[in-house]
């Protein structure tokens, strides 16, 4: 019996844009429906052409369409988009989100958690991979936004080569390993970096930031160039009721510039939520941590080791907590999410630094 279009329709609505995470079915990307006997084809207009994506919704449409009682194959063209439809499109997406502010557009519930440090070198980036595999494995819905102009690792640390999908002047974050990824590093070869310096760097980062498309998150992880120079100041402003994580190494001397970072994310209106230690270790030892905690009254959340792997698996593109769950380290980086994901933002009102 030839397979109902009915049915068809149905199937395509488990087909899931895997950038837009929403069937095609809703985001009107279904262009044609034939069926012929057994043979059905199925045409999708995607949102560019030469969408990486192809392969994905190909996979989708054979488990989905294909498993129908009837349908002996199916065959997927695509298409692409006109203007107006993509017009449609970013109307409707842009529709379900209640905008935070002028900045960046991602829902008021999301909590945005900004991993900063006083000096370059400690760990942001690699624990900002790390912790959002792990809030990702926890059920959250995860993005990073990896804001360090300077340096801007996060897409090698997390395996990801291709650039964002642009709809009109949205852009669609890639997504890998679960995760949401936006970087300003994606945008370097095409916009000179003197775009992210002197007067021009507000209004762009300002632009970067509203024509991300999230979508639907529970959790944003912002890896912060260090430092307190002009970008983390614009970008405290432009994150509005942002958190700051601030990540320290066990050292001493490590201790009077990450007070400053911190400082920096009070006065941009962040709350801190605490202070990791990282590369805690007999060469480095431990206790800077707890020193800077104390210093600013917040708590220390937690202390992630110096271990070898850790680097590995950023340099092949494989957050730790997922290439190897279960070794003390990831556990450590998981209990760590854990504990921030139970601290509710603005519940309490930290201490005002001096
Ligand atoms: N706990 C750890 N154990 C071992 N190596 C680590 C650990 N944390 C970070 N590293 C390594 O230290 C180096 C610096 O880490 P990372 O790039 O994450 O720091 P960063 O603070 O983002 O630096 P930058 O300021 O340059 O952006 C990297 O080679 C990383 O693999
Ligand atoms: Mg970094």
């Amino acid at each position: 019996m030839e397979p109902s279009r009915d049915a068809i329709q149905e199937a395509l609505g488990k087909v899931i844009d895997p950038e837009l995470r929403r069937p095609v079915t809703e985001l009107d990307m279904v262009r044609d429906v034939g069926v012929a006997g057994g043979e059905v084809t199925v045409r999708i207009a995607l949102t560019v052409a030469g969408c990486p994506l192809r392969s994905s919704f190909q996979d989708q449409v054979q488990e989905h369409v294909g498993g129908l009682s009837g349908v002996d194959s199916v065959r997927l063209e695509f298409d692409v988009m006109s203007p107006e439809e993509r017009t449609a499109l970013t109307t409707k997406l842009r529709g379900g989100v209640e905008e935070r502010s002028k900045g960046i557009s991602v829902d008021r519930t999301t909590r945005v958690i900004a991993i900063a440090s006083g000096k370059g070198g400690v760990g942001k980036s690699s624990l900002t991979v790390n912790l959002a595999a792990a809030f990702a494995g926890l059920g959250h819905r995860t993005g990073v936004l990896d804001a360090d102009v300077y340096g801007h690792s996060i897409p090698h640390l997390l395996g990801i080569s291709q650039k964002p999908v642009l709809v009109d002047r949205m852009m669609i974050p890639p997504v890998k390993h679960d995760l949401k990824l936006m970087s300003i590093g994606f945008f370097l070869d095409e916009n000179s970096p003197v775009m992210w310096r002197g007067p021009m760097l507000h209004r762009a980062l300002e632009q970067f930031l509203s024509d991300v498309h999230w979508g639907e998150l529970d959790v944003l992880l912002v890896d912060m160039p260090p430092g307190t120079g002009d970008v983390s100041i614009s970008l405290g402003q432009l994150l509005p009721r942002a958190e700051a994580v601030i990540v320290t190494t066990p050292q001493p001397l490590a201790q009077e510039v990450a007070v400053r970072a911190a400082l920096m994310a009070q006065k941009t209106n962040m709350r801190l939520v605490g202070v990791i230690e990282n590369m805690t270790s007999e060469v480095f030892g431990s206790g800077g941590g707890e020193r800077l905690a104390e210093r600013l009254g917040v708590p220390l959340l937690g202390q992630v080791p110096l271990d070898v792997r850790l680097r590995e698996c950023g340099d092949a593109g494989e957050p730790l907590v997922l290439a190897d769950p279960e070794s003390p380290t990831a556990r450590t980086i998981v209990e760590l999410a854990e504990g921030i994901a139970a601290t509710q933002r603005g519940l309490k009102l930290l201490p005002v630094l001096s």
